[in-house]
């Protein structure tokens, strides 16, 4: 065996063992990029430092239009609950268009690229974003809609999710977005603990190849919250093609209203933005916890906005003149953010997908960089991942230029770093890996990308204003260079974080606070960090390697094991496209990783590759790392967002019934992969 440190376990402590992905060299940002970047100087690590907190953020704030300036900049009377910029009076709509008009009206700020590639991209200028918002807010008002009211959207990638969301900005009207991927039961889970009346949603979209029928969706919605004493009144439905009805599913009597026609009524129509509180609530987005019943983060306004506008202008690099393209979907927190919100406060032309990035094939995203001319590219590692292991070779074929990109949702393995950095960036791209939540509303982590190195498989040091620490079980501090992997906290407020969980302070409190604190009467901020339920170690030079989700390590015979690293090593080995691993009870062990593998096109599978792939985990990471069972599998299940569920890797894994996979996009492998156990 080659590797000697590891060679005998019991020497291994928990921590080493923990903490074994080699540290990587640095890359450093291009010289071009640097040169035009928004944060070209190190002053700004002076005006963030920790004794000009909480101050530093009216940086953020001012970079916002307010019709009333706050009088206190930080309300902690209460904690955990604090109060950003109190006093303030503004309006996320109004910053995120009206301001524009006078200088950028005729520029685009939303390019929507339809999946068929046979439909052109249709592209929506400011100016007439500020009518279809104008007209939608005037439609919603006329229905009873104000300020404070709940609605329940559940909309597909299609460009009228952002007027929706504006519209309901522009008077006040707390929007909950629910990913268009989740199923009728899903939504109607989040509708009544939202108690929404109204349900927006849209009649169809397309999605890998196929139009599907979405406002079914809103039927067994409506029935199935009904059944739980909730009644929805009115469903509004947008038409995927203006003036065309897609959907199988008919309307139902008074309650269903296509907005196409009814907006007609409200040709140019204007509604003055209302002038909000500061920290009153923009919208919610429901996530899902450690308990079945997911949760509502709830998000300010004046908070979350100057968050997002500082952190999209600082680590985005996001200006006017650029075109931005995150490939996440609006559903979640990431396209809140950094699709919506973010990048229209800056007046970024920003582009929304709507289709799966391998649709027809690998090369659509870089057709479409290369039409549009996209210069700031966002994604998640699994999108890289499949891109990677289905077309590696196609951004080559096409002629656009990156100057920036991000990773976002999950650690990113080494290997697949180095590929997004040389193949999709051409070696022209500084590169973020930023680490957040949707509870956190913007990042936490990230390098910041005109002055830092870049390390692979790092997210780096808080960003501005943001102070991690690395807490073990026992709450000592871990410090930077100790080695060990323990629990990420943020030591401080921050304008992003959610408010509190919707209808829930106790869970709230509970969940991210009670981890750490050591006095429930304490009064002083300082004695509250924040818990975000990963596990992290950081580096000599301050960079903070995010290791999963702390419910993710895998205990082997009592040893801590990250799943990102083993399926790093995995990812190693050459034939591997695509790795997940998971925990699996056993009777001596406690606990073993199973490794489920798919392989890249062109290889087919042999005794060989699975003697590999133990191998490779043998030399990086020890005799410890010595999987259960490798399966070689067709494919992996997966999310429509694209996220391999584990759960039912696990559930095969463990001959457990897999639960429901209507959502999977690809629901047919997991019979496959079940004829293996
Ligand atoms: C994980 C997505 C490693 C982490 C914005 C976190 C990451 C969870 C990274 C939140 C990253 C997010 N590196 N892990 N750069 N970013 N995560 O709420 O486990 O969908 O707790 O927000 O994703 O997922 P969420």
């Amino acid at each position: 065996m080659s590797d000697k440190k590891n060679n005998n376990e019991n020497e291994v402590t928990e921590a080493q063992i923990a903490v074994h992905w080699k540290e990587e060299e640095y890359f450093e940002p291009p010289k071009d990029f640097s040169a035009q970047a928004n944060i070209k100087d190190n002053s700004i690590f002076n005006r963030f430092k920790e004794e000009n907190f909480p101050n530093c953020f009216s940086e953020y704030a001012n970079m916002l239009d307010w019709y009333k300036k706050w009088d206190t900049i930080l309300d902690s009377s209460n904690p955990p609950f604090y109060k950003w910029f109190v006093g303030g009076k503004i309006n996320a709509s109004y910053n995120c268009i009206d301001r524009h008009l006078a200088v950028y009206k005729n520029k685009t700020a939303i390019h929507f690229v339809p999946e068929p590639e046979n439909e052109d991209i249709q592209h929506m200028t400011y100016q007439e974003l500020y009518v279809k918002v104008n007209e939608f807010a005037a439609m919603l008002k006329d229905y009873g809609l104000k300020a404070g009211d709940t609605v329940t959207l559940h909309m597909p990638m299609i460009p009228e999710l952002a007027v929706t969301m504006l519209a309901c900005a522009r008077i006040g009207v707390i929007h909950s977005q629910v990913f268009s991927g989740f199923s009728g039961k899903a939504c109607a889970e989040r509708i009544v603990d939202a108690k929404s009346k109204f349900l927006i949603t849209a009649d169809a979209y397309y999605r890998g190849g196929n139009l599907i029928d979405h406002k079914e969706k809103a039927d067994i919605a409506c029935s199935t919250a009904e059944k739980e004493g909730h009644k929805v009144e009115h469903v509004l439905i947008w038409e995927r093609y203006h003036n065309t009805y897609s959907a199988a599913t008919p309307l139902v009597g008074n309650r269903d209203i296509i907005i196409n026609d009814t907006i007609k009524l409200y040709r140019n129509k204007k509604v003055e933005p209302e002038r909000l509180n500061a920290d009153d609530t923009l919208f919610l987005m429901y996530t899902s916890g450690t308990t079945g019943k997911p949760k509502g983060a709830q998000h300010s306004i004046g908070g979350y906005l100057s968050y997002v506008t500082g952190t999209s202008k600082y680590i985005q690099d996001i200006k006017p003149e650029d075109v931005y393209w995150c490939m996440a979907d609006i559903g979640w927190i990431t396209g809140h953010s950094y699709i919506v919100y973010g990048p229209l406060a800056l007046a970024a032309s920003s582009v929304i997908f709507e289709g799966v990035p391998t649709h027809p094939d690998a090369g659509r995203p870089w057709r479409v960089a290369e039409e549009l001319g996209v210069n700031i590219f966002h994604t998640s590692p699994t999108a890289i991942r499949a891109l990677r292991r289905v077309g590696p070779n196609e951004p080559a074929k096409y002629n656009y230029h990156f100057k920036h990109m991000t990773t976002v949702g999950e650690p990113i393995e080494p290997t697949v770093w180095k590929w997004y950095y040389e193949f999709v960036g051409k070696k022209e791209a500084a590169i973020v890996d930023t680490y957040w939540q949707t509870e956190t509303g913007g990042f936490l982590c990230s390098t910041i990308p005109g002055i830092h190195k870049m390390k692979p498989g790092s997210a780096g040091p808080g960003v501005p204003g943001i102070y991690p620490i690395v807490f073990d079980e026992e709450g000592k501090v871990l410090p930077a260079g100790s080695g060990k992997a323990g629990n990420i906290c943020i030591k401080n407020p921050w304008p992003g974080r959610m408010l509190t969980i919707w209808g829930d302070d106790e869970r709230f409190v509970n969940q991210y606070y009670k981890r750490y604190n050591t006095n429930p009467q304490s009064k002083d901020w300082k004695d509250w960090p924040y818990f975000a339920g990963d596990g992290a170690v950081e580096a000599p030079d301050g960079y903070f390697r995010i290791l999963g989700r702390i419910d993710d390590v895998i205990n082997v015979a009592g040893h801590r094991l990250g799943t990102k690293e083993l399926e790093s090593a995995v990812l190693m080995v050459e034939e591997v496209g695509e790795a997940a691993v998971v925990p699996v009870h056993d009777s001596i062990k406690g606990i073993l990783p199973h490794v489920f593998a798919s392989l890249k096109p062109g290889f087919k599978n042999n005794d060989e590759i699975e003697e590999k792939i133990i191998n490779m985990l043998n030399s990086e990471i020890g005799p410890i790392a010595k999987p259960g069972k490798v399966w070689i599998v067709p494919d992996m299940p997966k999310t429509r967002s694209g996220k391999i569920m584990r759960r039912v890797l696990g559930a095969i894994a463990s001959k457990q019934n897999v639960g429901d996979i209507t959502t999977l996009a690809n629901p047919q492998v997991v019979e496959e992969i079940q004829k293996q156990s």
